[in-house]
Parts: structure tokens; C-alpha cells; sequence
């Protein structure tokens, strides 16, 4: 495996691949890589010639600073993951590398940026668009792997590839979990051991709610998850939204829409968690 630092050396490397006609798989990722990542990287290897892997915590995307400075860092073992996954490729840039000027770029994606997400973190969607709009351009991929925890991200990233011409596939992979059900995260290591006893009622008040559902509105199911959630003292939910799948807006009935999920975010302690659940897809 190469540890790239520089972006035009990762811009020759990719070349030369692309000259001989070779795919590109790219996994892009803050680092502090956990099993979710490492199914992401095995996915790549498996469905392409060149595999890179980028770790980059990209300042832009926080909204919140005291997020950014206790976000884990974890260089070293990242590297060492990477290779026994058998990545071609490790970008691992500076700040100053990827922006050696600030990136004053705004970007407009439409209604599926700016609920949820968009509307509690300002900001944070334009950052990642930033970001991933920057390693797409740098490591011109066949295909990028992103998780399917991060459900909304996928949809505006997908909006922006769109909007900006890529021509790539991104790939929607499944949420990997611990074995009690909490959504594996690299925020997950900053729960205090009481936080994370409770943490698995997320995911399963979500597969709970699957049921409740079934004989419920979509009114009664939204409040049910939320009066569930919060009965745990160590937890309080942010935001539950019943939404149209494609659209990310929210819906009124089961009837609605032939697409529909549930995207959570509970505040854990101080450790902010999101996951999500799928009622219906046809
Ligand atoms: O999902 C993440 O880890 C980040 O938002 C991403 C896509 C790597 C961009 O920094």
C-alpha cells in the first residue's frame, strides 16, 4: 500500500490507472476507522482494480468546534487496517493540502440538503460537498462507497455529483452495527460506559417501531419512537423524521410514498448519534 500525503501525487497514481484502463474504488473517511469503514474498503476491493482510501478530517463539515477537537484521531492504526484490507491506495493529506485556500464555494442542492441535517447543523452539508466534491475530482472514481448510516449525506452527495457532472456510481452500503445493535461510529468510543449500556435502545426502538407501525399512523409511530427514546434519562432525542426515501421530505401517511425511513439523531450524553430505519420500500 502507498500512504499518499500529496494531492498531485494521488492525481499520477490515478492516472496511470485510469491509462491502463483500470477501475477506481474509492472509500472516502475521517479516519478513527472502525468495522463500517472496513466493510466499505472490502466492498471496494472486491468490486474494483484500485482501491483508495481517504483519511481526511475535513474541518469544513463541522459545524461544531468542540466536535472537531474531540473528534479521535487514529492515524497509525488507520494505516495498518488499510493494508491488511489490501488498499492500493491511503490518501492521508494535510489541511493545508486540500485547502490552501479557504473553499468560499456554496453549493445549492435543493430541498434533500436542507432538512434534518440541514437544518440542525448550518453549514455541515456544504462542507462535505466541499470535501468529497474535491477527492471525486482528485481520484476520479468508478465508484465511491458511502454507509448507509449516514442516510442523508448519500442523498446529497449524490445531488451534488449530479449537479457537478461526475460521472461515478456511489455505492449504498449497509449500516454495519455492534452486536447489540448500536450503529458503529467513530464518535461511538467518546460514550461514557453508562451511555453506551443504553445506546443499543436506538436501533432497537427503531426494529420495535417496525411493528407499532403496522397498526399505528405515521403521527403515532413518530411520537411513540421519540416518548420511548427519551423515557431513558441518558438520552434525548434531537429529531425523528419519517421521510420519503428519495426525497428526504417528510411524509403524512404509509400511503404516501412506495419509499419510506426514519432518520434519528439522539444526543447521548454529549455524544450525538444518528441512525435510521427503513418502514417500507417497494
Ligand atoms: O461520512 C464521513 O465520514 C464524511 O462525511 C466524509 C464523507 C468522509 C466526508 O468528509
Amino acid at each position: 500500500m502507498k500512504i499518499i500525503e500529496k494531492v498531485d501525487e494521488l492525481r499520477s497514481a490515478v492516472a496511470a490507472a485510469r491509462n491502463d484502463e483500470k477501475t477506481i474504488g474509492l472509500v472516502p473517511t475521517m479516519g478513527a476507522l472502525h468495522g463500517g469503514h472496513r466493510s466499505l474498503v472490502e466492498r471496494a476491493r472486491r468490486e474494483n482494480d484500485v482501491v483508495v482510501v481517504s483519511v481526511f478530517l475535513n474541518p469544513t463539515q463541522f459545524n461544531n468546534k468542540e466536535d472537531l477537537r474531540t473528534y479521535p484521531r487514529t492515524a497509525q492504526a488507520d494505516a495498518a487496517m488499510l493494508e491488511e484490507c489490501g488498499v492500493d491506495i491511503a490518501f492521508m493529506p494535510t489541511v493545508e493540502e486540500i485547502y490552501p485556500e479557504p473553499d468560499t464555494r456554496v453549493f445549492d442542492l435543493g430541498p434533500v440538503a436542507q432538512v434534518m441535517e440541514g437544518a440542525m447543523r448550518p453549514g455541515h452539508f456544504n462542507g462535505v460537498c466541499q470535501i468529497v466534491s474535491k477527492l471525486f475530482e482528485m481520484s476520479q472514481p468508478t465508484r465511491a462507497y458511502f454507509g448507509e448510516k449516514d442516510f442523508q449525506q448519500i442523498a446529497v452527495i449524490r445531488a451534488m455529483a449530479h449537479q457537478l457532472g461526475f460521472k461515478l456510481d456511489i455505492v449504498q452500503c449497509p449500516c454495519v452495527r455492534e452486536a447489540d445493535g448500536l450503529a458503529k461510529s467513530s464518535r461511538n468510543v467518546r460514550l461514557t460506559p453508562e451511555v453506551r449500556r443504553v445506546a443499543p435502545n436506538i436501533y432497537g426502538t427503531l426494529r420495535a417501531s417496525l411493528d407499532f407501525a403496522r397498526h399505528h399512523s405515521v403521527e403515532q409511530t413518530h411520537d411513540w419512537v421519540v416518548a420511548t427514546i427519551n423515557a431513558w434519562p441518558e438520552m434525548e432525542v434531537e429529531y425523528f423524521s419519517i421521510v420519503d426515501g428519495t426525497t428526504l421530505q417528510p411524509v403524512a401517511s404509509w400511503d404516501d410514498t412506495s419509499y419510506i425511513v426514519g432518520c434519528i439523531t439522539v444526543y447521548c450524553g454529549d455524544v450525538r448519534e444518528i441512525d435510521n430505519i427503513t418502514y417500507k420500500q417497494v
